[in-house]
């Protein structure tokens, strides 16, 4: 696998595959990779001639109070793994390439509307912006014929979707399974903030979805309904604080009353300082 940090010299790798005729499938992260992120790469590897995943911690679409500091970052030991899962490229650039300007600075955002007013858009102000624009210029950079990326976050896929779709972006966008640990959690490279008491009470949020899915495969259809029952699971584990418990149209992330349609349950819990966050899609499956 190749390691690049410079948008020249990634540009000029692309150039070469192309040229070679052959297809990219690309894999965005900001590392600290794991199961889910090598799924992507396994998924890209599969619909693709050449692979390449980007690492990058974008100061963007972190709020003034949020990790991006504590973020947790190992390029060493994710060049390894990226490799071993069957990644051609590896694009590693520094703040300073992405954001010359100085400081994650840009004087041209990407703002979605709308798929980005409720559930991670309303708790984290300005993330979706820092997403979109960030991602966009990645696409710029690389070019790719498809981008992976999981359901895990479902708002991001569908930002992500809305935005290529508005702007002509030539890039298929292809939502992949979320992957969870043996247990249920789902993986997420913050889980290792977690102390032993609040990863076990984390279970809940995968065993909450299950037992949505179990009440909507029983028949209930009203979203209070649902989301009260959730709730009451979560906050019956006292290390969990609950950011948001949502039940949406899984095609616009419109609010919803009954489940008629394919809907999304999604979620958002602190443990700590550590928010995590989980879903499923309810129904029409
Ligand atoms: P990051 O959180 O590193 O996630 C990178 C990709 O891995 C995203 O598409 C995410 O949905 C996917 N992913 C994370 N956990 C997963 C799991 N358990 N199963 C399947 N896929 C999983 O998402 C971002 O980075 C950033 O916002 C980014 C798109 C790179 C823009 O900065």
């Amino acid at each position: 696998m190749i390691i690049v940090h410079t948008i020249q010299e990634i540009r000029k790798h692309v150039r070469d595959l192309r040229a070679a005729g052959k297809s990219i499938g690309y894999v965005p992260t900001m590392g600290y990779l794991h199961e889910g992120h090598l799924s992507l790469i396994r998924s890209a590897k599969e619909q693709s001639d050449a692979v390449v995943m980007s690492i990058f911690v974008n100061p963007l679409q972190f709020g003034p109070n949020e990790d991006f500091e504590r973020y947790p970052r190992d390029l060493k030991r994710d060049a390894e793994v990226a490799g071993a899962a069957g990644c051609d490229i590896l694009f590693a650039p520094s703040v300073e390439e992405m954001y010359p300007r100085g400081d994650g600075k840009v004087l041209t955002t990407v703002d979605v509307e709308e798929v980005t007013h409720q559930l991670c858009g309303a708790s984290r102000p300005g993330h979706f912006r820092g997403v979109a624009t960030v991602v966009s210029k990645l696409f710029n950079i690389i070019l790719p014929d498809k981008a992976f990326f999981g359901m895990k976050d479902a708002q991001q896929v569908a930002v992500l979707q809305t935005m290529v779709d508005d702007l002509n972006i030539p890039v298929e966008i292809v939502p992949c399974q979320t992957v969870r640990e043996p247990d249920g959690l789902a993986m997420s490279s913050r889980n290792v903030f977690l102390t032993d008491e609040q990863r076990q009470q984390a279970l809940v949020l995968s065993r909450s979805l299950k037992a949505a899915e179990a009440a909507v495969a029983a028949g209930e259809r009203d979203v209070l309904q649902l989301k009260r029952l959730v709730r009451e699971m979560i906050e019956a584990q006292p290390l969990a604080d609950i950011d948001y418990v949502e039940i949406v149209n899984f095609r616009d992330l419109a609010t919803i009353l009954t489940i008629e349609q394919p809907a999304l349950l999604a979620l958002a819990v602190r443990f700590g300082k550590t928010r995590l966050i989980d879903n499923t899609v309810l129904a029409g499956r």
